[in-house]
This record gives C-alpha cells, structure tokens and sequence, in this order.
C-alpha cells in the first residue's frame, strides 16, 4: 500500500508586493528590482540550465564537495534530523546527503510554485521513506516550519551560494533567521562561494551560449506578462561585472537606448546605457564567512574546500544552551 508521503504548504501570502517593490524600485536611481523575482516557472527551468554550463563551476564543484564529504557530515549531524532547504529549488543537491542523513523530514522552501511542487514529488519518487513538507513561501519574509512537522534535530541546507544574494549584514540578518528556526544545538550546511580571478567569475554569470542573459531578460518578459507592463524585451542586454572593491558579481540590464515603459499605467524613462540592477552574489574568503556566521550566533564545526579551491562549503553549529545577547 503506498502512503502519502508529501504535504504541501502554501505560506505566501498573496498580495500585489511584486508590483509595489516593482514599481518602488524602478523609480529609484540607479534601479533595481530584487533577484527573487527571477524565479517564475520559466526562470526556474532557466537556472537550472545555467547549472549546467560549462562556466558555471559553482554547482559541479559543490556537488562534489557534497559527494566527497556526505558520510563525514552525516557523522556530524547523526540520522533522524529533520532536513530543510530554504530555496530547494530542484531539489537535487539534497539526493547526496539522503542516503547518509536518513533524515525523517525534508523541508523544500521555495518561491516557485510549481517547480517546488514538481520536484518535491519526483524526490518522493526516488526516496519514498522520506517524508516531505513541501513550503511554498518567501524565506526573506519569513522561516517558519508547518506545525505538523516532527520533532529532531534541524539542519538547514542552504547551498549553491544563495547567501551572497544578501549584502553582507542582509546575510548576517539571514542567518540569525535560521539560527532561530533550528536553535540549540541545530545545525546550518551551507555553500558559499569564494572570492578568485575576476576573469573566471566574470565568466560563470555571462556565458558563451547565453543563458545567464535570457535568465536576466525573463525578468522583463515576466513584468510584461505579470504587471500589465511594455518593455521592449530587445531595447535591453545583459551585463555582469564583478565589483571588486565590494566582493561581489552585480548583474544589471542595461538600457539600449533613451526609452520610456509604462507599468500598470505609469511611466518609467531610462537613457541609453542605464541600468536596472538585478542581483548581486557577494564572495567570501572562509574566514571572513565564519566571521560573519558567528556574528549570527553560529559556530564553525567544519568546512571543505574542493581540490581546486573554487567554492567552500561549511557546516555551523548552534552551540548547546546558547543564549543570545539582548535575550
Ligand atoms: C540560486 S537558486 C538555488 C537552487 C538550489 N538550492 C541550488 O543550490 O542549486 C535559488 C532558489 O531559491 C529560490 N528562491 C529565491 N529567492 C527566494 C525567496 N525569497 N524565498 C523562497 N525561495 C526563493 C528560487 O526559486 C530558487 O529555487
């Protein structure tokens, strides 16, 4: 007899925000809209496909990590953990550490609906002991597990260098969120890329094949669809820079000429070669992220490095009984 192992939560709640921080955020200089608003179902599939590129070592060298290490950290954390993923997306670094973890639960969050959905169920296929609360939600709002959820131990998983979307005290204010939610004695897993040759980072966020672009471009494509919005999606191109003096990838759109765009009634002028910034992906070197971890109240429990040194992935603690300052 098959039992049903999946439980979806919808804890978005539905409201215009899109079109406020949309419309908030084009009306500043320089313009920016929040890298959260990447994942439709088509941005969804887009990052996938960028995880795949030949530039983009960040996936294959955390895989690996991941793969090389999954016993050593299952034997840091013990089985029966209850695994959540702010961000699971496809759900597919997860698959390394199952089968070491055997956690009892695992907790996808994600901003895109249908591909959590998807994903959740095709995990469920290939682990059918697992049991997964699939939440549908915006992890900068709010971390918050389903009552339902069982007792154990809490690892939060946060790989593929999602942290270094936050500017660093954005970061620090992150993690005291996860911090929270997995408490004393919890555990937090956590991909973070490191700082390198400007050349190769520059690369891994502007492929050959172009696919970083469309991702960057659906943004536009789904303000048109979404916000009753006009832009020429051919009046726009991609550019990445690493900025080097910040730590950090930046993307933006770049404005091909002097144009105005009309969002849900209102207007928007950009000259030629203004931009609309669209994400940035901050570096860290491992000590200045342990620094920045503990200002979180997390303490460093171990940390990998792949052989060529492209991307670390730590694993922090809460340490037991800690109490906070100003608790
Ligand atoms: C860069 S991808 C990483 C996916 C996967 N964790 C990995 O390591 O390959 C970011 C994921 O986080 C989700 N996401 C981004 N911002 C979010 C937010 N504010 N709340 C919930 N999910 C978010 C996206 O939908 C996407 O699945």
């Amino acid at each position: 007899m098959s039992v049903n192992k999946i439980q979806f939560h919808d804890m978005q709640s539905s409201s215009n925000e899109f079109l406020v921080d949309v419309m908030q955020g084009l009306s500043q200089r320089p313009a920016s809209i929040p890298p959260k608003y990447f994942y439709d179902a088509k941005g969804s599939k887009l990052f996938d496909a960028i995880t795949q590129l030949p530039e983009y070592y960040l996936t294959r060298t955390e895989i690996d990590i991941l793969s090389a290490n999954a016993d050593e950290i299952a034997r840091h954390v013990g089985t029966g953990s209850i695994l959540v993923e702010p961000g699971g997306g496809s759900c597919a670094k997860v698959h390394i550490l199952l089968d070491g973890l055997k956690p009892t639960t695992y907790v996808p969050m994600d901003i895109s609906k249908d591909h959590l959905r998807l994903s959740a169920q095709e995990l469920s296929v290939a682990f059918p002991w697992l049991e997964i609360h699939a939440i549908y939600t915006d992890f900068t709002r709010e971390l918050r597990l389903p009552q339902s959820t069982p007792q154990g131990t809490l690892l939060a998983f946060f790989p593929g260098s999602s942290i270094g979307n936050f500017d660093p005290d954005g970061a620090v204010g992150f993690l005291t969120l996860i911090e929270d939610l997995v408490g004393s004695g919890g555990y937090l897993l956590i991909g973070v890329d490191l700082k390198k040759d400007k050349a190769i980072l520059e690369a891994a966020y502007d492929d050959a094949a172009g696919i970083t672009a469309q991702f960057n471009l659906n943004l536009l494509i789904r303000i048109n669809r979404e916000l009753d919005a006009n832009f020429d999606i051919t009046a726009w191109k991609h550019s990445s820079l690493y900025n080097e003096q910040l730590g950090r990838i930046e993307m933006h759109l770049v404005s091909k000429h002097n144009q105005v765009v009309t969002i849900n009634n209102t207007s928007f002028s950009f000259t030629e070669g203004e931009t609309i910034h669209t994400e940035n992906s901050y570096k860290y070197s491992t000590d200045e992220f342990i620094t920045l971890a503990s200002r979180a109240g997390f303490q460093s429990d171990a940390l990998w490095l792949g052989a060529d040194k492209l991307f670390s992935v730590h694993l922090f603690r809460v340490p037991q009984n800690h109490v906070k300052v100003g608790s």
